[in-house]
């Protein structure tokens, strides 16, 4: 699979959505990179749309095309949100932000009416947790809170940067990877009891929240709703 293709791919059918004058969840990663410079190259002025970036990341990237854009508490209730996942489960339960933005995303992501997810086939699970769940945690004693999220029977490392410092979220937060040896077995469950350690500010668990997936492949894509 050219997964450069299939992101695409995904990313043109999710744009179709978008529609004039919309207050539009702007996604961050890859995948809503090319979403967004979509939704950039369709602007006219017949055609404007409301932005709502996820991160400061899609907030310049957004800006750059003339997305007119608004801040998180400027709206309760947004049209459609487009973003990518890294794992999708068959009933549409996701993992997200190992680009590092989950706190803001699933913010943004709640007031939508429709959150329509763009990814490629690879990102497709049977179950969740094969690959890592990215927890945002508050800085202050977060080794505390990550032995405490240790005790939920996961491996747990700080997200490192290159320069080797501890990876820093757009709302000053550390990022915990947690990885569960035979996969998540009730993310709701799971979801809850991290939620409720002090210090967890989310989780990368989105529940209950993606209305369509959009999965593309090298010659088009399929959908899962
Ligand atoms: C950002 O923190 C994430 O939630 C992304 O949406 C997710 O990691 C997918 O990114 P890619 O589209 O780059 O795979």
């Amino acid at each position: 699979m050219n997964t450069d293709n299939a992101k695409r791919n995904a990313a043109r059918e999710a744009v179709k959505f978008v529609k004039n004058g919309m207050i539009v969840g702007l996604g961050t990663g890859s995948t809503s990179k090319i979403a967004i410079d979509m939704i950039g190259q369709k602007l006219s002025q017949d055609f404007q749309i409301i932005g709502m970036p996820t991160s400061l990341e899609t907030e310049r990237q957004a800006k750059s095309l003339g997305i007119k854009l608004i801040e998180i508490d400027q709206a309760d209730c947004i049209d459609i949100a487009i973003d990518g996942a890294d794992e999708v489960a068959p009933d549409l339960s996701l993992i997200k932000g190992l680009g590092g933005a989950l706190l803001r995303e699933k913010k943004v992501e709640k007031k939508a009416k429709q959150l329509i997810i763009i990814v490629d086939e690879g990102k497709i699970v049977e179950k969740l947790g094969r690959g890592f769940l990215p927890i945002e945690i508050n800085i202050n004693e977060h080794e505390e809170t990550c032995s405490k999220i240790k005790n939920l029977g996961c491996n747990a490392e700080l997200r490192i940067e290159s320069s080797g410092e501890p990876f820093l979220t757009d709302n000053k937060n550390y990022i915990y990877h947690c990885l569960f040896e035979n996969g998540i077995e009730d993310p709701h469950n799971l979801d809850k009891s991290l939620l409720s350690i002090e210090g967890v500010k989310d989780t990368g668990l989105f529940l209950n929240m993606a209305n369509k997936i959009i999965i593309g492949n090298n010659n088009g894509f399929t959908i899962l709703e």
